[in-house]
């Protein structure tokens, strides 16, 4: 896979680039690259931004950047990257990123994500450059820096060879293995501390029990009210 992060701040991600898992898509052939709109912008001065038509504090991220910063990374016009690849505006208003979008991003051979600032991009850029609009939760972050970071984290990790044993990304929290249902409770030694016991159910060494209850723990912290 290949994700091109187009951002204000490419040196954010120096330390996101040093992270195991990361690493591990790295050397196994993915590839991470940034660009940074200042490079490429067409305005003077590195001028990112401007004004909202219709007042309003904040300023808001020029579409001309962006298409240019587009324009200028993959040699075509900005509007037809989107034909080739998923390019995804990172917003707080977007569609928000859960296990399901994710799966469905990893088997993507490349992405773009965009990062916004300030009061976020010029509503054409999410128009007529992006594909998706994609959000990390709800509530709002300074930039997109790092819900690029987290959108990369949680595809990465399923793309195979990128975890250390392929078995842990397979029934996690909110995976088909799950039915959409959070992962059961982990323990691990020692059995007792401080009085704080380990179910016996996971010292028994009965696998099919074993499997049973974490099961049933799964679709307990499932139901609603339990968390
Ligand atoms: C300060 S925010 C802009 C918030 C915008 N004025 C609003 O109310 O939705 C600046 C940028 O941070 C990013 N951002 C903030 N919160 C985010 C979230 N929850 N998910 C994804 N991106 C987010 C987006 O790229 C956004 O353009």
């Amino acid at each position: 896979m290949e994700i091109d992060v187009f951002t204000l701040f490419p040196r954010w991600f120096e330390w996101f680039q040093t992270q195991r898992h990361v690493v591990n898509a790295l050397d196994g052939g993915h590839r991470l690259g940034y660009v940074s709109y200042r490079d490429h912008t067409p305005l003077s001065a590195g001028q990112v931004d401007d004004t909202p038509f219709g007042g309003g504090v904040g300023m808001v991220l020029r579409v001309d950047v962006v298409d240019a910063a587009l324009r200028a990374h993959y040699g075509c016009e900005g509007a037809d990257v989107a034909r080739e690849r998923r390019v995804i505006a990172l917003s707080a208003g977007g569609r928000l990123l859960d296990d399901g979008l994710v799966s469905e991003l990893a088997a993507e051979p490349r992405l773009t994500l965009l990062c916004g600032r300030y009061e976020g991009f010029d509503e054409r850029v999410v128009e007529h450059l992006a594909t998706d609009s994609v959000s990390i939760g709800r509530y709002v972050l300074a930039g997109g820096e790092l819900a690029a970071m987290v959108l990369c984290d949680a595809v990465l990790r399923k793309l195979p060879g990128v975890l250390g044993d392929e078995a842990s990304a397979v029934e996690e929290s909110w995976s088909a293995a799950l039915e959409g249902a959070p992962e059961y409770p982990h323990y691990t030694r020692p059995a007792e501390y401080r009085g704080w016991r380990v179910p016996e159910v996971l010292l028994s060494g009965h696998h099919e029990r074993i499997r049973q209850w974490r099961r049933e723990q799964s679709r307990r912290r499932a139901a609603p009210g339990s968390g």
